[in-house]
């Protein structure tokens, strides 16, 4: 990204474009459009919205975590009218409680169902399949919108297969890019409900977008450098293959929660099958800070811990393993943490790390072939 800038309008610009809308489909696993804004993703969640609905439309929103809130928020600001289904913080969206509300729902008054697929805040991912079998089943025309901020390009996300009609990312997460730039993934089905949708949008409107893209261009300046990162951030996922790169945030997701194991403290997501790739979060022993924690951990090894986010400050911790990130990043985020236990005298037992580097040596090992094996 550390280049000039070149001429938005000119040819150089179109073909990087056209590149990166090439590139970016098959990530989203979509042969849609793919409109990108130089937003945070903040700004992407808007868009989703104004894009789709109409003053007083209603939308369901499952509770999942502090970003679930925030899109509620959102919603709520913008005149929409939100249903929002109750969740503890440690658990995904549940296709049992989507389909008795849809169900229920006999008159199709539900506009849109908004999931965030990895909440970021508790490292739980809600099965979006499973979301999209229930609301096939009962023939329920909502839109599906959700937030994959923090899975894409980290965790598989299939935008045609599931049928997803909005997805919501922004650039710093899996896409490994500086913070910058939103984007939206729209179905076919979204694009025609936003020739209806009534809420008033200027900059985020997809359609000038759409169009003008179709040339290589932006209606507005775009974020030219960061377009520049972007298309070698695909280069590189491309390059090692997407479903290798999800096996490798898998098994350090694994590794990682072996070392939260061992150490005998308490993961936060409760389901295995909504187990985080990208992310985990485990909660402080009662009377122990999470903050204080990550405070000696910023301190003494300069590692940045993800703090806990609304209801969860103080009392979770957050390890990312999401985008560029390898084994020794992860055994030195670890020790870290390791060390920070024992500084902030957090009760735990010892060995976190060494289960962490067993499960992940166990793993390679598993891999070779046998004749190859030690
Ligand atoms: C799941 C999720 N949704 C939405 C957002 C908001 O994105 P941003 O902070 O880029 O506006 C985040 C940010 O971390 C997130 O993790």
């Amino acid at each position: 990204m550390d280049q000039p800038v070149i001429d938005h309008r000119g040819p150089e610009f179109a073909s990087l474009t056209n590149e990166i809308l090439e590139l970016i489909r098959p990530v989203f696993k979509t042969s849609g459009h793919v409109v990108i804004f130089p937003s945070s993703g903040t700004g992407a969640v808007e868009a989703a919205l104004v894009n789709t609905l109409s003053p007083g439309d209603r939308v369901l929103i499952f509770e999942t975590g502090h970003f679930s809130q925030v899109w509620r928020g959102i919603a709520e600001r913008l005149g929409l009218q939100v249903d929002y289904v109750p969740g503890n913080w440690r658990r995904g969206a549940s296709e049992t409680e989507l389909e008795t509300r849809l169900v229920a729902d006999v008159n199709r008054t539900i506009k849109a169902i908004v999931v965030v697929h990895n909440e970021t805040s508790t490292g739980v991912t809600s099965r979006i399949a499973a979301l999209r079998t229930a609301m096939t089943r009962i023939g329920h025309p909502a839109l599906l919108i959700v937030d994959a901020v923090s899975s894409l390009g980290s965790i598989d996300f299939r935008q045609d297969e599931w049928e997803v009609d909005v997805t919501v990312v922004g650039s710093q997460k899996g896409l490994m890019l500086p913070p910058g730039l939103g984007f939206n993934a729209v179905s076919e089905k979204a694009l025609a409900a936003s020739r209806d949708a009534k809420l008033p949008r200027n900059y985020w409107d997809w359609r000038p977008i759409v169009e003008q893209n179709r040339a290589g261009f932006f209606p507005y300046t775009p974020a030219t450098n960061l377009l520049f990162a972007l298309r070698e951030a695909l280069r590189l996922l491309h390059e090692e293959g997407l479903e290798n790169v999800f096996a490798r945030h898998d098994r350090h997701a694994r590794a990682t929660r072996a070392a939260v194991n061992a150490w005998g403290l308490e993961i936060v997501c409760e389901d295995p099958r909504e187990y985080s790739s990208s992310m985990t979060a485990f909660f402080m022993p009662d009377g122990h800070n999470a903050d204080r924690l990550r405070a000696l951990v910023l301190d003494h090894f300069d590692m940045s811990l993800g703090v806990g986010l609304s209801k969860l400050t103080g009392k979770v911790v957050r390890i990312g393993h999401l985008g560029s990130f390898n084994d020794l990043m992860l055994a030195g985020t670890l020790s870290g943490i390791e060390m920070g236990l024992r500084l902030a005298a957090v009760p735990h037992r010892d060995g976190g790390v060494s289960a962490a580097l067993r499960s992940l040596t166990e793993e390679i090992v598993a891999e070779q072939p046998i004749g190859q094996r030690s």
